[in-house]
């Protein structure tokens, strides 16, 4: 959601913008502009449509050089996505330009006074607004940090602004609060991005920046400080990652090369954490044992994919740690009145750290006296930042807006998290939490083995292009990969998917059977007798009625090829675990049918990486 990235260096400002601005595609946009400083005045240059729009329009009538920019991809909120509501925003005398991320909410007031004051705007946005402002402020007689001081302390909502000053060309200066930004250091040049892919290619060292700060690069360095001009540190680190990370792999679609970086994915979010003797250790857990032996009540908070990585979470934590458990749509959270205190631990899962429902509802939490712990893939993010603790996936950068190995490492952090607090609290044994975190050891090669037979899925998948709904069937911890199988459906290739737990069809669903209608049904494993028995009855329920039924049970299982027009195979693990392997066909099944329907996977309409609004 919204791509920012800002430039001062030796270097065509111009092409490291754009080329940022590349980097940043996956977040979801829909317009672009890039504003250069050239000889004390501004060069903008701004598309609505694919950055593609953008760049075609610079080929065309190219931009004078320069060494100071900034850029950005709009994901529209104020006003539709045209030219003029696309990012860079200038101010009245067109001597400050500014990008913007985020929603100014008094907005309203502040346009009604600007236009009382007699200003023309030109766009629909909030952030044209915040350029005169801002612009108001250094024509007063104050520097561009100032200026920016200033207008933040007037500004509510969530906000990340980058600005330059056609008279200052040797500054950018950046705003955050509630919304992502990051520093990248470099030698005799400094960067600014909404995430360090926006500047990967040029350093690995990168500043985090705490909450309200406004940051001022030059090419010799940067200075952090509050809205009111305090000096404020950063945070220094080093990103582990590389560019290649962010590029394709050969792969046609970065959410392909993702399914297919998940055996990786899953083993890394296991390395080190267990010690010597075998025990668990959770590094960045900060909760104390008799804070977690303390805890009576667990409520996971989470958005879509994650939320249905709570739900398993759910089934794993209450059976593990006898803790009940109540998995919530972050959304929803603050809004039923949620009876928490000191004893409930909240867990928020979020792959990005950045959702701004989720954000709200962690905060809600520790009004309440609540602890907060993160499971987050993202670094530095602000969901991490703001929580008691934390455990970090290590999924790596995730680009495809789907999210696949966001999902599976969310699944193997849940679970470290369920045996940890079932080792502190004492409710399994040391021998049965070793056992678990076999099998869990034993699942990345299991995945490489489901991987390396994903042609069938893709002929299947092939084989369902023209289908025009398609319903998912589950139990247990299968009932939230059914959820999952069909959101990816619905994501990328735009097609009617439903999941559904297999013992609700005859309470509703069962009526959408038609002749045909394609019904993929996640088996659990055969150990758990009644579960398998009525996931039997389910899947021949509906094909009585027509349904063409693909299964996805474990080898061995001989009691479902006679109900199954098509079979996959998955390996065998318990029951429990199995969302970590039955996935991993749905995610093939929905990237082949949207890349057969000629959709874009990676970018899907409509759709953003990380959803900053609420
Ligand atoms: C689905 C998907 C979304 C996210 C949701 C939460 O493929 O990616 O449903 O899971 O927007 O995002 P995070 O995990 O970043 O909080």
């Amino acid at each position: 959601m919204c791509g920012i990235v800002g430039y001062v260096g030796p270097k065509s400002a111009q092409e490291v913008v754009v080329e940022g601005l590349r980097r940043l595609e996956y977040r979801g946009y829909d317009s672009a502009g890039v504003a250069l400083v050239v000889d004390g005045a501004l060069v903008v240059d701004k598309k609505a449509g694919k950055l593609a729009n953008l760049e075609k329009a610079i080929a065309e009538t190219p931009l004078p050089a320069a060494t100071t920019g900034i850029g950005h991809t709009r994901w529209a909120t104020h006003g539709p996505p045209t030219d003029a509501n696309a990012h860079p925003h200038l101010g009245e005398s067109r001597r400050v330009a500014l990008v913007h991320n985020g929603i100014i909410e008094n907005f309203d007031a502040l346009r009604t006074q600007l236009e009382a004051d007699g200003h023309q705007l030109v766009s629909d946005t909030d952030t044209e607004i915040v350029a005169h402002l801002v612009e108001l402020q250094v024509r007063s007689g104050v520097d561009l940090t100032e200026a920016m001081q200033r207008v933040c302390q007037v500004l509510e909502g969530a906000f990340t602004l980058v600005a330059v000053d056609a008279e200052d060309p040797d500054r950018v200066v950046a705003a955050r609060r509630n919304s992502p930004l990051v520093v990248g250091l470099g030698e005799g040049e400094n960067f600014l991005g909404s995430d360090v892919a926006a500047f990967i290619e040029h350093t690995r060292e990168a500043l985090e920046l705490g909450q309200d700060t406004v940051v001022t690069i030059t090419a010799a360095g940067v200075e952090v400080t509050d809205f009111h001009g305090v000096p404020q540190e950063g945070v220094r680190y080093h990103v582990d990652w590389d560019l290649s990370a962010a590029e394709k792999d050969g792969h046609d679609w970065f959410m392909r090369k993702e399914i297919f970086e998940q055996p990786r994915a899953v083993a890394d979010s296991l390395l080190g954490r267990r010690t010597r003797t075998g025990a668990l250790q959770l590094d960045e857990m900060r909760l104390s044992d008799q804070e977690i032996r303390d805890i009576d009540k667990i409520i996971i908070i989470a958005a879509g994919t994650s939320f249905y990585a709570g739900m398993v979470a759910k089934y794993a934590i209450e059976h593990w740690c006898r803790v009940p458990v109540e998995v919530e749509l972050s959304s929803e959270f603050r809004y039923r009145d949620p009876i928490l205190d000191f004893s409930t631990l909240v867990v928020a899962i979020s792959q990005s750290g950045e959702t701004a429902d989720t954000l709200q509802a962690i905060r809600h939490a520790r009004t309440q006296r609540s602890k907060v712990l993160a499971i987050c893939n993202t670094n530095g993010s602000t969901i991490p930042r703001e929580s008691d603790a934390v455990i970090y996936t290590h999924a790596g950068p995730e680009i495809g807006v789907a999210s696949t190995k966001g999902f599976l490492t969310q699944l193997v952090a849940t679970y470290l998290l369920a045996l940890y607090i079932a080792q502190v609290k004492g409710t399994r044994y040391g021998d049965e939490i070793a056992e678990v975190m076999h099998q869990l050891e034993a699942i990345p090669a299991q995945i490489e083995e489901l991987l390396g037979r994903s042609e069938e899925v893709y002929e299947l998948a092939r084989a369902h292009v023209k289908a025009t709904s398609v319903l998912f069937l589950g139990r247990h911890a299968g009932y939230p990969v059914a959820l999952e199988g069909a959101l990816k459906l619905k994501e990328i290739a735009y097609l009617h998917a439903e999941g559904f737990a297999a013992g609700e069809l005859k309470h509703g669903p069962i009526a959408l059977i038609t002749d045909g209608l394609p019904v993929l049904c996640v088996v659990p494993p055969q150990g758990r007798d009644q579960l398998h028995s009525k996931m039997l009855s389910g899947i021949q329920e509906v094909r009585a009625r027509g349904a063409l039924t693909i299964c996805l049970a474990e080898e061995g299982d001989e009691a479902i090829p006679r109900y199954a027009d098509h079979l996959i195979r998955l390996p065998k693990v318990p029951v429990l675990l199995q969302p970590l392997v039955a996935t991993v066909p749905l995610q093939l099944f929905a990237c082949e049918l949207a890349t057969g329907l000629g959709h874009d996977v990676d970018q899907p309409r409509n759709l953003a990486k990380s959803v900053t609004v609420e």
